[in-house]
């Protein structure tokens, strides 16, 4: 039987995230998007709600709600920024997820229970300066030495790197080996030889963290090494469903900031004696997100779904990203077109929308990696 409908806890928890996007976020973006500010305060109080850890069960101190309330929260943050919503990603889908799957209980009891409850903060190091679609390729090392790893490389694009209490990093322990030599590390940021410094001048996300982190010469126990040598890529590719997943919710989320905003503002602006949203072209634009946003919300649910009966769901989590990102993006141009000039200024939030957009397509997998991977799938080259 298919059942389109949320659960009354689902619906709950949806205006919950509604209320809280309306009241905390949305009346400061454009100032703090101006100031290039992170919000830490925003976190806290995610935390205090129980947003932080909402699909992570409450025997490690989470929520304990299913993998579609985790995108019901992203897709509301995302309505709000895309900084929140990012932060979220990295922290649940990225880190705390990929503990529960793959974390030693010492792990998820010293790690996870902190990240769950919101008192620790954390971030994804995969991508570095010259590896980021070839993910295998990354140079980050880790030798062996007695009870510890020493760590030396560079991270770049991490998500959260300047707030980040731990960083879930994928390292090298012998390169040769290719993809089948990464590894997994809990790198906390008191660790002697941890760095991070944040990225100026990025398009979009000005109201968000993104940095490099730089690791000379870590020493990291034994015990913060996640799965076995080689098991690395595994890890960050699982990772990866579900930092996917979340990124796929947050788009239905700034689609459905485009829609409604164009929606508002095709009703107050006349032009030819009556409101722009009586002219076809514009129902066109408004049609097409309208579309959009219903297509992606079904793929992202239907990813949830699967999720939640356990089945491996790279293809569709994939899908859904890919989908829903692209939507957004195409979504966020088409606002600005639908506003004229004044969506070509921040007197409305539309232009800060498509700056946000672009990255929805390029993080987590490019639109073009998806493009090759879902062509892939369909073919029979990939199972
Ligand atoms: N779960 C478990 N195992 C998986 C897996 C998954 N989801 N995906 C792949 N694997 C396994 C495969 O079974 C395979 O195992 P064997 O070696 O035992 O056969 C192995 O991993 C290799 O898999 P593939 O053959 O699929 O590897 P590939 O080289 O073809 O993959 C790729 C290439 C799909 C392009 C991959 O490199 C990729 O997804 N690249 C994009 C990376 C990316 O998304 N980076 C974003 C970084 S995060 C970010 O943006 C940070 C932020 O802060 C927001």
């Amino acid at each position: 039987m298919l059942d389109f409908s949320l659960s009354s806890e689902q619906l709950e928890l949806q205006s919950l995230v509604r209320k809280f996007t309306a009241k905390e976020i949305s009346p400061f973006m454009k100032e703090w998007d101006e100031r290039h500010h992170f919000e830490t305060s925003v976190v806290s109080k995610l935390a205090h709600l129980g947003l932080m850890g909402v699909c992570i069960p409450e025997k490690y101190g989470g929520a304990g709600m299913d993998y579609n309330a985790l995108a019901i929260v992203c897709s509301e943050l995302e309505y709000g920024d895309t900084a929140y919503r990012t932060a979220v990603s990295v922290h649940t889908g990225l880190n705390s997820m990929t503990l529960l799957q793959w974390g030693t209980e010492d792990q998820k009891q010293r790690y996870l229970v902190p990240m769950a409850k919101g008192e620790q903060l954390g971030a994804f190091g995969l991508t570095e300066p010259d590896a980021g679609s070839d993910a295998g390729a990354i140079r980050t090392r880790a030798v062996r030495d007695g009870d510890s790893y020493i760590l030396n490389g560079s991270k770049l694009w991490i998500s959260m790197a300047d707030y980040a209490d731990n960083i879930l990093v994928f390292a090298t322990v012998n390169p040769e080996l290719k993809h089948k030599g990464m590894t997994a590390f809990i790198v906390e940021r008191s660790f002697p030889g941890v760095s991070t410094r944040p990225i100026a001048g990025k398009l979009g996300i000005h109201g968000g963290d993104t940095g490099e982190v730089i690791l000379e010469n870590v020493r990291v126990p034994v015990e913060n090494r996640v799965g076995e040598e080689g098991d690395g890529f595994k890890i960050a590719m699982s990772a990866l469903d579900n930092g996917r997943f979340t990124v796929a919710a947050g788009a239905v989320g700034l689609t459905r900031a485009c829609l409604d905003a164009s929606v508002q503002y095709a009703h107050e602006r006349k032009t030819f004696g009556q409101e722009i949203g009586r002219h076809q072209l514009v129902q066109q634009m408004i049609a097409k997100m309208e579309a959009g946003l219903q297509t992606s919300e079904l793929l992202v649910y239907r990813a949830g779904w699967l999720k939640n009966q356990g089945v491996r769901n790279t293809r569709e989590t994939s899908l859904a990203k890919w989908f829903a990102a692209d939507v957004a993006w195409n979504s966020a141009v088409d606002a600005i077109q639908v506003h004229g000039a004044y969506g070509y200024s921040n007197e409305y939030p539309v232009e800060r929308y498509m700056r946000n957009a672009k990255a929805l397509v390029i993080y987590e997998g490019t639109r073009e990696i998806h493009t090759i991977m879902q062509a892939e799938y369909a073919l029979g080259y990939r199972e």
